[in-house]
């Protein structure tokens, strides 16, 4: 086969999204010759479809105190995030920080939602409980009669498609390598350590390669066994409604049961998510739809009179345990950096400076330290004793 090495790149990255993306500008701005390769256009895959709600609060679960201490260290990274990137990029990210509440329609509602906002004060999280008329005050059309809500001032939002756009140009700005439309089909090996990767005929050299491949990861059939990671697409489907940018109807983000809605300045309104196991499927249906719609109206009437602007079909690159995998895999010189699930806008930028870390001075961030691949390898081993 014909050597087509065409760079002595030092870091090869699979996979041109948020996670990606943000690595190889990090380490690219430290110096390293980075090159990322992506199948499609950079940032078309589970980035493009996100609602870019940056929510290390609202969203925690019982079972998750590991992963909020991540999240939380994105949280704190944001603000000088967004400054670094916007005055590299030139873009503006549509950052913004009115905050985040999360409303109970019905007495019923409001004490699961007691319930969650207990558990989540209980873990040091700075929320305030509202009642009705408290909500209404932060959002006046919301639906009347509402029973009570919570309010976190630090959950803030991003415009994700705007990120991934000033990441892209950061790294090509810091002197990066961007190749769309170049599928990664293979690594290069040599005695039993990653020396590069492969597009079709193609080798491409590096001493240590990123896969940062997000929902596709776990389908990429070329990967050997040792580095397989546990990640399935969990599809979404959002939908954006056109609000009066001069007269928005919504000014936080808002959480109502089975539904978010995310405004933006330009007056787009994202109404999400489906969260559905159906592999790669691409189909927007009626059921997921009125789902979203019947959910949205329920705290926010006013939506009927809203234009849909545009639909969309994502997919989360979920793990078996649904944390992010970074680290280290069992093959020396290749790096994971996925399955961030629903998070992975959130914790983009801990996500670039822990493997920008790790790839440079060979330790990862104390909080990422928990998240390697190794992790699902004891837990079989544990199974099997
Ligand atoms: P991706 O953006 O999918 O990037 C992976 C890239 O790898 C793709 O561009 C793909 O083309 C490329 N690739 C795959 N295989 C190959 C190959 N063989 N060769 C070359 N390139 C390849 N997160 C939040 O924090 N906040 C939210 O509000 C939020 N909302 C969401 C709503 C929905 C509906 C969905 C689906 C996700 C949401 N997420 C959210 C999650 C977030 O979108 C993802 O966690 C994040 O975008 C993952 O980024 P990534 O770079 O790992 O993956
Ligand atoms: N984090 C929002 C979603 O995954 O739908």
């Amino acid at each position: 086969m014909p050597d087509k090495t065409s760079n002595k790149a030092s870091v090869a990255v699979i996979g041109a999204g948020v996670c990606g993306l943000g690595i190889a500008w990090r380490l690219a701005q430290a110096g390293r010759a980075v090159e990322v390769f992506d199948k499609g256009e950079a940032g078309r895959g589970a980035t493009w479809a996100a609602a870019g709600m940056l929510a290390s609060g609202v969203e925690t679960e019982p079972g998750e105190q590991a992963l909020l201490a991540l999240n939380l260290a994105a949280r704190r990274l944001w603000p000088d995030f967004v400054r670094d990137l916007e005055a590299a990029s030139g873009i503006d990210l549509g950052y913004r920080d009115e905050g985040t509440l999360v409303v109970a329609p019905t007495r019923d509602d409001a004490e699961q939602l007691r319930f969650t906002y207990e558990f989540q004060r209980g873990l040091g999280l700075d929320l305030a409980w509202l009642n009705g008329a408290g909500a209404r005050a932060r959002e006046p059309h919301l639906r009347a009669g509402i029973a009570g809500a919570v309010y976190s001032a630090a959950d803030h939002q991003v415009d994700n498609r705007q990120l991934a756009l000033a990441l892209k140009t950061a790294f090509l700005r810091a002197g990066g390598i961007l190749h769309e439309h170049c599928e990664v089909t293979g690594l290069d090996m040599e005695a039993g350590a990653v020396r590069g990767l492969w597009v079709g005929e193609e080798r491409h050299r590096a001493e240590t390669v990123v896969l940062a491949a997000g929902p596709w990861t776990g389908a990429l059939d070329w990967l050997p066994a040792a580095a397989r990671a546990p990640v399935r697409p969990v599809k979404g489907q959002v939908l954006t409604l056109g609000m009066d940018p001069l007269a928005p109807l919504l000014t936080h983000v808002l959480w109502a049961p089975k539904i978010y809605l995310v405004p933006r300045r330009d007056g787009r309104l994202l109404v999400g998510a489906t969260v559905e196991e159906k592999g790669f499927d691409e189909t927007l249906t009626a059921g997921g739809v009125y789902e979203l719609l019947d959910a949205a109206w329920r705290p926010l009437p006013a939506i009927e009179e809203l234009p849909i602007l545009e639909t969309c079909v994502g997919f989360r690159p979920t793990s078996r345990d649904d944390a992010p995998i970074l680290g280290a895999s069992a093959l020396p010189g290749l790096i994971l950096a996925t399955g961030h699930h629903r998070n992975g806008i959130l914790l983009a930028p801990v996500t670039a400076e822990a493997m920008a870390r790790l790839i440079l001075d060979g330790e990862t961030l104390p909080e990422a330290r928990g998240f390697g691949p190794e992790r699902f390898a004891r837990r079989k081993l544990a199974a099997a004793v």
